[in-house]
């Protein structure tokens, strides 16, 4: 910060003695601000970053099995029979979340694409408020997930491995919580596929390929 205000002040100082006084040269002109390489390559990416891409088709994945399990956990009656389901759904769930912080991480590192092109300003301010949303959902989700063990006294019921100490969830609220946070992610994420199947098949942009995988050269 400080260099950035000591060249700028320099850079000031530079302009205002060459334009009173011409002659002078502008020694300074190469200290001008130039963007580190990884925002350029934001703006000139077409693709999302091959890390970032296969974190993204990975959550799919991961998020489909912590549903799965979820809703298996929810409707087993005998509680014997949940106690081995549960550490499966909370590794899954925690993954997601710890995937989605690392991902949000090179996210900033290897720099945003720029807008879809063609797409009007307030199609691209949804998109990009729809992704936002996504991020804060798969956060505050596993978020609670582990509110929830920790605060019913479930953790304790599955350390002693004792299915009679497993606490009744549908009395706390937090169960419900975390249920109403998986229903607003299950919609945010279809109106995102959808949107991403409508670029795909009416608009023909190959959006997907946005989040491919796999390299393209052009
Ligand atoms: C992507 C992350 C996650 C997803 C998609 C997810 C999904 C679900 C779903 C669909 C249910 C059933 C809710 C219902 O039908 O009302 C559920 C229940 C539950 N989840 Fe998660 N979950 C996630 C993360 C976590 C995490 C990280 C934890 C804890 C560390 C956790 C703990 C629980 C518990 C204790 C239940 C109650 C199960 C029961 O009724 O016995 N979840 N989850
Ligand atoms: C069938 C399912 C899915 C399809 C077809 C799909 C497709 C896409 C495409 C094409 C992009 C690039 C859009 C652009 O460049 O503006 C994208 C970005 C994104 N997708 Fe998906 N997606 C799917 C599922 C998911 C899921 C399950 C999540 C998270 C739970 C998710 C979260 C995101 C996010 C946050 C972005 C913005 C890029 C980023 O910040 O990493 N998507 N998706």
């Amino acid at each position: 910060m400080a260099v950035k205000a000591i060249a700028r002040f320099i850079l000031g100082l530079n302009k205002l003695l060459t334009s009173s006084y011409p002659i002078l040269p502008n020694y300074f002109l190469e200290l001008q601000y130039v963007p580190q390489k990884s925002q350029l390559k934001g703006y000139s990416m077409k693709q999302y970053s091959t890390r970032i891409a296969i974190i993204h088709w990975l959550t799919l994945f991961l998020f489909i099995a912590a549903v799965y399990l979820g809703h298996t956990l929810d409707e087993i009656e005998v509680a014997k029979d949940k106690m081995s389901l549960y550490p499966a759904h909370f590794i899954i769930g925690d993954l997601v979340l710890v995937l989605t912080l690392i991902r949000a991480y090179f996210l900033r590192k290897d720099g945003k694409l720029a807008p879809v092109e063609g797409g009007s300003a307030i199609a691209n301010k949804v998109a990009s408020g729809i992704h936002h949303l996504l991020y804060l959902l798969l956060i505050a989700l596993p978020v609670t997930g582990m509110i929830m063990i920790t605060t019913t006294g479930l953790v304790e019921a599955l350390k002693l491995n004792d299915a009679s100490k497993l606490p009744d969830l549908e009395k706390f609220t937090i169960h419900e919580v975390h249920g109403t946070l998986v229903t607003i992610l299950v919609l945010t994420i279809g109106l995102h596929a959808l949107a991403a199947l409508y670029h795909q098949f009416i608009l023909k942009d190959n959006l997907i390929r946005r989040m491919a995988i796999k390299r393209f050269k052009d």
